[in-house]
């Protein structure tokens, strides 16, 4: 049994951030939710990424050129590794620190948006209707409102193939991954122990521990919630498809006004 302290969410994951999401497809993503804002608000220019983590996103959206745009996350660590990338791409993103329940703006954006289950991490009614008044508060008239939430279903899927994964990232750190779904409560968790490692004896330096906690919603259980907010839904798409969601959705992508 591991003893390891637990470490504030995505600080030490930051360092392998990117090489444990290596099998995620950010490029095709990037597009998706292009085709989203080309679809639901085609002049838009200025865009707000919220729980941005290492930037990946944001910086694969600037190449499109087509939009100025400002990423945010609670996490400095992960902040520091998205500034890291986007110096060596020149990129001009502005990335700050930022937890997405207390936005500071003095500008307002035509798309507010938030991908990979970030909206997972809030826990309660009162903190998703706080994100929702926040995003309004920063919008502008027109603007939307787009994120994306997992399913039941997908959690009932993802622990059979995300359990006791263990990985090598590079030469300074290895991590184990395990997943547990309590139904009843809705927590989908993950819990990764990474261990820094001598690179040459490839022998443990020091092992931390990381348990992530999210809360799983169904796609009524957001809607209700949606209805309690200023927005309309405009849309709940499937997946990474331009078609409505159902009771099979693994991921759900919502657009709101
Ligand atoms: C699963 S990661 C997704 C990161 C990124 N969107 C991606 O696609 O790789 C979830 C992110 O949500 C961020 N996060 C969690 N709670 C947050 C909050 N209250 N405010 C801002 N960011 C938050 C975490 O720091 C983490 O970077």
């Amino acid at each position: 049994m591991d003893k390891s302290p637990q470490e504030e969410n995505y600080s030490v994951l930051a360092e392998i951030y990117d090489d444990v999401m290596g099998d995620v497809d950010y490029e095709t993503w990037t597009d998706y939710i292009d085709d989203i804002i080309v679809e639901h608000n085609p002049e838009s220019v200025d865009i707000l990424e919220l729980a941005c983590g290492t930037g990946t996103m944001a910086l694969s959206l600037e190449e499109l050129d087509c939009y100025t745009i400002t990423a945010t996350d609670a996490s400095p660590e992960m902040i520091r590794v998205a500034q890291q990338k986007a110096e060596r791409m020149k990129s001009d993103i502005e990335f700050r620190t930022m937890n997405f329940l207390d936005l500071q703006f003095e500008k307002t954006f035509d798309v507010v948006y938030m991908v990979f289950d970030s909206l997972n991490y809030l826990h309660t009614e009162e903190e998703i209707l706080e994100l929702h008044r926040q995003v309004r508060d920063v919008l502008k008239p027109d603007g939307i409102f787009i994120y994306d939430f997992t399913t039941p279903r997908n959690s009932r899927k993802a622990i059979h193939f995300l359990n006791h994964e263990e990985k090598v990232v590079n030469r300074n750190y290895r991590y184990r991954r395990t997943s547990r779904y309590d139904e009843d409560a809705g927590i989908h968790t993950n819990c990764f122990i990474i261990e820094q490692t001598d690179p040459h004896t490839k022998k443990t330096l020091q092992t931390f521990q990381e348990e992530h906690r999210q809360k799983i919603y169904t796609q009524r259980e957001i809607e209700t919630m949606i209805k309690k907010t200023d927005f309309k839904i405009v849309m709940a798409y499937d997946g990474f498809e331009l078609k409505p969601a159902h009771s099979r959705s693994l991921r759900i992508t919502m657009v709101l006004k």
